[in-house]
């Protein structure tokens, strides 16, 4: 039997889109399915201000080449960002968001934030202007597990930030464990979480079944099983807490099939069939629609689309697609089936 679901048109709050070529090879798949996108500051070198933002902005739109797509700017916080210069470009409307990455966590993030406490007075603005604080929630350092990182951050920095700025709108982004999950539930309405393709769709083992899979390593890596349950779990639900954000992180075929292959999962073609998937999976399609395109507005104080897309289920499994451009970037795509299609976005 044929299924078909109707959405409103879903947007991407977490995407790198990044820059030159392959901003002009990517841009693409995000405009085919999404209307707006939280855009990730990580460039080489970073968006730190809201001169830059627009900047970038303005290739963003030239590479898209769809009225209909907007781009929603967001600068990389530094431990000098300065507070003024952020209100006054949030106020201006060249920035939606800031973005915090703790100094080294992940791609491109060399000059983050070494120490949150750092920018306590930068939050303080931001939480006086209502601005939304995205945060790569791991901790860095030798000492730590990687598949521990996010669960330390959550239980030391982050909810002593919260504690510290009740009234901060934040959104732990890529959210991995059932501990940041528990965290984002237990949190003010002002608390919330991304949730990945991947991350619903692989866990640890995954990344390991019959060799190593470079193309499924990511930052903040994948986590245990039971991890990836609560995730499912927390998606599907009806909370309004969590909401879609691909990080679609595209990366060049020779940079990840290598002896230090880097972090990034590029999913901006395959990600709503994913979701859709996953929903259907977990008998929780009529959720999909709250998750993909009402959550995330709501939160960022936005309304929702007014146009829709509609997927299908297909009888046979989509196939993987080819690798992107010049640069053969890979599609993300599970080796567990995927019947599910987007039919009509137009
Ligand atoms: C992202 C990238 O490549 O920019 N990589 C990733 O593994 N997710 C950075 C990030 O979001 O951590
Ligand atoms: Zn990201």
């Amino acid at each position: 039997m044929t299924q078909e679901i109707t959405i409103r048109r879903p947007d991407d709050w977490h995407l790198h889109l990044r820059d030159g070529d392959i901003l002009n090879e990517v841009a693409s798949f995000t405009v085919k399915h999404f209307s707006r996108a939280i855009v990730m500051p990580n460039l080489v070198p970073p968006v730190t201000n809201g001169r830059l933002a627009n900047e970038y902005r303005q290739r963003i739109v030239e590479a898209a080449n769809d009225q209909r797509f907007t781009p929603l700017m967001t600068i990389y916080l530094t431990d000098n960002t300065d507070p003024s210069e952020v209100r006054e470009a949030f106020e201006a409307g060249d920035i939606t968001a800031a973005k915090m990455y703790p100094a080294g966590a992940t791609t491109n993030a060399d000059a983050g934030v070494t120490d949150v406490k750092k920018i306590y007075p930068l939050i303080d603005v931001m939480q006086s202007i209502g601005m939304p604080l995205l945060i790569h929630g791991e901790v860095v350092g030798h000492e730590y597990d990687v598949f521990d990182r996010e669960k330390i951050f959550v239980d030391t920095i982050l909810s002593a930030m919260h504690d510290a700025f009740p009234e901060q709108k934040i959104v732990l982004e890529h959210v991995t464990t059932a501990d940041g999950v528990d965290f984002v539930k237990g949190a003010s309405k002002l608390v919330a979480a991304t949730i990945t393709p991947h991350h619903l769709m692989v866990n640890r083992t995954t990344m390991f079944q019959g060799g190593i899979r470079p193309h499924l390593y990511c930052l903040p890596i994948a986590k245990r099983r039971e991890h990836q349950l609560a995730l499912r779990k927390a998606a599907t639900s009806p909370s309004t807490k969590f909401f879609l954000g691909t990080d679609s992180a595209p990366h060049a075929e020779g940079d990840k099939q290598s002896a230090c292959g880097c972090a990034g999962i590029f999913n901006a073609g395959t990600a709503m069939a994913c979701y859709a998937q996953v929903f259907d999976e977990e008998n929780a399609l009529e959720h999909l629609e709250r998750f993909a395109s009402l959550n995330g507005p709501a939160f960022y104080g936005m309304p929702p689309n007014d146009d829709f897309i509609t997927l299908r289920k297909l009888d046979a499994p989509v196939a993987t697609p080819a690798p992107v451009g010049s640069e053969r970037i890979h599609q993300f795509l599970p080796d567990t089936p995927v019947h599910w299609q987007v039919v009509d976005a137009s």
